[in-house]
């Protein structure tokens, strides 16, 4: 089997007429950890989209698992999503209505992972980003910060093969963030996730694998 989990090839798409990116060449492995920076608005969220499987290409190829998927409906698509991807939205957004503990538990409880089991991993991912004693408080009750790590747990707690965070870093102190990276890097290289992280930071080191740099379109390897 390849060691890639996630390519793009010559990928484009335009948004309300304008070229966001244009020709994007990507490709993901297992256990890879690689980020994406560039300045507001240049198409970082459509990039995420497009490899979280939540945006369809306009021309080029999105390969997942070995397996062209540009041309699967979009419920075969949200199948994937389900059991393969985990997506940090920029605007980590939480169901309002349940607890922090029941936002990271939906998951798997749309996977149909017993109550036990759902209870001990919720629990165990909570603890590694310090957001166990706010398991209870409902996400208006949270910080920013904590919302951000709320959602970023609902993502990693079923183990998927690729992780999209887009901005999870964005509310996070340089500490929290250093520690955020290093857990989920030590889960890429333990499970083997492909992860794709973006940043509107185009300065401060990040010990990644891989960088690129998105900008007029194009998305170019940083040396
Ligand atoms: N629904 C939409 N309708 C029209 N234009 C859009 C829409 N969504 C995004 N765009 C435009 O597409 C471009 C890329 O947007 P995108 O959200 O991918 O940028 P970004 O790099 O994620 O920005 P940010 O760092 O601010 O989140 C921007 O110029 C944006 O204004
Ligand atoms: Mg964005």
């Amino acid at each position: 089997m390849s060691s890639i989990v996630v390519s793009l090839r010559a990928v484009s798409k335009a948004i309300g007429g304008d070229t966001v990116l244009n020709g994007v060449d990507l490709e993901i492995g297992f256990g890879q950890v690689i980020l994406v920076r560039g300045k507001s608005g240049v198409g970082k969220t459509t990039l995420a989209k497009i490899v979280a499987l939540l945006l369809k290409p306009d021309k080029g190829d999105v390969v997942f698992l070995s397996k062209r998927v540009n041309d699967l409906a979009w419920d075969a698509l949200a199948d994937l999503r389900l059991r393969y991807i985990g997506y940090i939205d920029q605007l980590c957004k939480l169901m309002p209505n349940i607890t922090a503990f029941e936002n990271i538990e939906l998951p798997l409880k749309i996977l149909g992972i017993p109550k036990r089991e759902r209870i001990e991993r919720v629990h165990e991912v909570a603890s590694l980003l310090n957001i166990k004693e706010k398991l209870l408080r409902y996400p208006n009750e949270l910080s920013g910060g904590e919302r951000q790590r709320v959602a970023i747990a609902r993502a990693l707690v079923k183990k998927p093969r690729v992780v999209v965070a887009d901005e999870p870093f964005a509310h996070l102190d340089d500490e929290t963030m250093r520690t955020v990276l290093e857990y989920v890097k030590q889960l890429a290289k333990h499970n083997s996730m492909a992860v794709l992280i973006t940043t509107t930071d185009l300065y401060t080191p990040l010990d990644v694998d891989e960088e690129f740099v998105l900008e007029s379109g194009v998305l170019r390897k940083k040396s």
